[in-house]
């Protein structure tokens, strides 16, 4: 193994310079292997200055820092790509420049850190022969065979540290504080945060809600002297029977955006009487620093798809199983994303502890 390639393609998350750090590392470390970075995900394979070095000095004190060295683009899909042509702009598909540019390079393997999108692409370009690796990304912890994904462990913080500094405000004021937090179609973030953070109610993709229930929480919370209440709202919730709420539609380029659904809820704990206020968290959950746990899984990633690599193990991502890093194909990685267990213990304990999902 001489060469690698590394990308990171869709959003950023925490821990992804922790994943690039290792893996130079490792690759210079173990097997005196170079290392290049592909810029802004799959683009960077198209860009005439898209790829540069990665050495030592271009990953010294990066350990730490959010965001990416390489950029992100989360319309980066080389199946379809726009382009102009003819003053008209359309759709082309590039998946074939990419696997010439990589070829071009001489890569041995192509560490691909991503989430769903990136990995199912990954997937596809393996299947015309390039020695893919993934890493899993996501603040949204929703890819299937992996215990989690990095840059999750860092929003949850976030989004806990939120829900205590909403507390003592929804406390003084007596109000029906709304947190609507990330995740798309998983709950993971606002699950793990609501029972972190001591919510009320916990509103998730995978629990369709009904407003009697959530009011039923607030009145019986009012009644027992307990005027204030913390809703954590998944950006993917929807009512019982209803749709999930969009801030802008989707098309072959842009996935659709999550986005309302916390303005929807509060209003209607409004009109039934209850002062009610909606924080939308945002991108805070994905920008700055990782936490400690992110960066000691993105290390262990970046070092094992390395080792993976010298293996000839592709078409394959790096995964945690009880505990330990092992790895599964991406076909197993891709085939069904990841979504909360509505029997598990997680779920079980937060209603234990008397949380509402909105559902009874
Ligand atoms: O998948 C990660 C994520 O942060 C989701 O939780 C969120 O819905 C989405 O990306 C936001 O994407 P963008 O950066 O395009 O606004």
């Amino acid at each position: 193994m001489k060469r690698i390639g590394i990308l990171t393609g869709g959003g950023d998350a925490p821990g992804l310079n922790a994943v690039i750090r290792a893996a130079v590392k490792t690759a210079l470390n173990e097997y005196d292997c170079e290392a290049l970075g592909i810029k802004n995900g799959y683009d960077g394979f198209l860009d005439e200055d898209g790829i540069i070095p990665l050495g030592r000095s271009e990953v010294r004190g990066i350990l730490p820092r959010g965001g990416t060295i390489l950029g992100a683009a989360n319309r980066g899909n080389p199946y379809a790509r726009k382009v102009i042509r003819d003053g008209k702009e359309v759709t082309i598909d590039v998946s074939d420049e990419i696997v010439k540019g990589i070829e071009k390079l001489k890569m041995d393997a192509l560490l691909v850190l991503g989430g769903d999108g990136t990995l199912h692409i990954a997937h596809e370009l393996a299947q015309k022969g390039v020695p893919v690796i993934g890493v899993p990304k996501t603040i949204d912890n929703d890819i299937g065979g992996t215990e989690i994904t990095f840059g999750f462990d860092t929003a949850l913080n976030i989004a806990t540290e939120a829900i205590d500094r909403l507390h003592t405000t929804a406390e003084s004021h007596h109000r029906a504080m709304v947190i609507e937090l990330m995740g798309r179609d998983a709950g993971f973030i606002a699950l793990n945060a609501g029972v972190s953070g001591g919510a009320d109610v916990i509103l998730i993709p995978e629990i369709p809600f009904k407003f009697e229930s959530i009011m039923a929480k607030i009145r019986q919370r009012a009644e027992r002297g307990r005027k204030f209440s913390i809703l954590a709202v998944s950006e993917g919730a929807k009512m019982q029977g209803g749709k999930q709420v969009f801030s802008r539609k989707g098309d072959e380029i842009y996935v659709p955006r999550l986005g309302g659904i916390g303005q929807v809820v509060a209003e209607h704990i409004e009109k039934e009487g209850y002062e009610s206020r909606v924080t939308v968290l945002g991108h805070l959950q994905r920008g700055g620093t990782p936490t400690a746990f992110d960066r000691w899984l993105a290390t262990r990633y970046g070092a094992a798809a390395v080792r993976l690599a010298a293996r000839g193990g592709f078409d394959r991502m790096v995964a945690l199983q009880c505990g330990e890093i092992t790895d599964i194909s991406l076909e197993e990685a891709t085939a069904a994303p990841k979504r909360v267990n509505t029997n598990g213990d997680a779920v079980v304990t937060a209603r234990n502890v008397g949380i509402s999902f909105g559902d009874e």
